[in-house]
């Protein structure tokens, strides 16, 4: 009897064993990092070359030219020129130009000369319909640009054009989009903000990876003047996040740098970070068996996303 109770403790003991192995094996390889990630955007999403910042104190090598660089087909532009981009952002930027066409009346808010509210209705009979105006440039085309821009302002620069190697437009990751009547004119204003295409952009255009990159009150953020029609890609969960938050690229950078030193300073780990990322963002739902019987007699079975 003694020998049998013996016997028992020592499978019970084996299997408790051999358990904890499997539940060592299984941490090690599907488990929670040993540092935790908590600020609000994934490493992943941070890891991404889209969020690269360019501006006078990040420049871009004079010989830097976006990989793939496609060019922009299917659209309507504001120009006769081809234009390029980088290919993940020409893609959102269709995918940002098709759901604008599905657009056939959009109510704004928009501030009148006395800096009242005014709501407005635009009605689009075959959708709203965006221009592209400007994507990538070249080192030397920016440097062309910016020049004669100094000649047309006397030589003053007032933000409005960047220095040839600051300017993003060169990463290829950035638009400049109008709608059919400023597509017409041969000039860019702030005035362009009141346009029904432009709040609707400015609200939606995360939802596609953008964010408005030089937005009004971060002008002296960015060193660049308010540009409401020009748009960065970034990624769908950057781009929720600046703009929800209102906050400039440049903010976004020191923000999230901040929380990558801090994680690495407590001993956390990238690839291990990423890699629970992609396992727990790519995980199959949960399942759980029930204890509730259906018509036919076999327990329910409930998914958990
Ligand atoms: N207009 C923007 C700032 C550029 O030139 O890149
Ligand atoms: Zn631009």
């Amino acid at each position: 009897m003694k020998k049998a109770a013996g016997s028992l403790l020592a499978l019970t003991l084996c299997v408790c064993m051999l358990l904890c192995t499997f539940a060592e094996a299984a941490l090690a390889s599907g488990g929670r990092p040993k540092v935790e990630w908590t600020y609000p955007v994934s490493l992943t999403a941070l890891q991404s070359p889209h969020v690269i910042l360019v501006n006078v104190d990040n420049l871009l090598d004079k010989k830097y030219k976006p990989s793939p660089l496609v060019k922009v087909k299917n659209v309507k532009r504001a120009t006769s020129a081809t234009v390029e981009l980088e290919e993940t952002t020409a893609n959102a930027l269709k995918e940002m130009f098709d759901a604008a066409k599905a657009v056939t009346s959009y109510t704004y808010t928009i501030l009148d000369s006395k800096g009242k509210e005014k709501q407005m209705v635009a009605e689009f009979e075959n959708g709203m319909v965006l221009y592209l105006k400007s994507g990538y440039r070249s080192y030397g085309t920016q440097a062309t640009i910016y020049a004669n821009y100094l000649d047309r302002n006397n030589g003053v620069d007032d933000g409005y054009v960047a220095k040839p190697g600051s300017s993003e437009h060169q990463s290829g990751f950035c638009a400049d989009i109008l709608n059919k009547k400023w597509a017409g004119l041969d000039y860019m204003n702030q005035q362009f903000e009141t346009e029904a295409e432009a709040v609707w952009m400015k609200e939606n255009c995360a939802s596609y990876g953008f964010i408005l990159r030089y937005p009004k009150e971060k002008e002296e953020v960015t060193g660049i003047s308010y540009e409401p029609w020009h748009f960065r890609y970034v990624g769908k969960e950057v781009a929720g996040y600046i703009m929800s938050r209102g906050i400039s690229l440049e903010e976004f950078t020191v923000e999230s740098k901040k929380a990558m030193n801090e994680f690495l300073e407590m001993g956390g780990d990238i690839e291990e970070q990423m890699d629970y990322e992609f396992r727990t963002q790519n995980a199959p739902p949960e399942s759980h068996i029930l204890d509730v019987y259906g018509e036919d007699g076999d327990p329910e079975v409930s998914l958990s996303l």
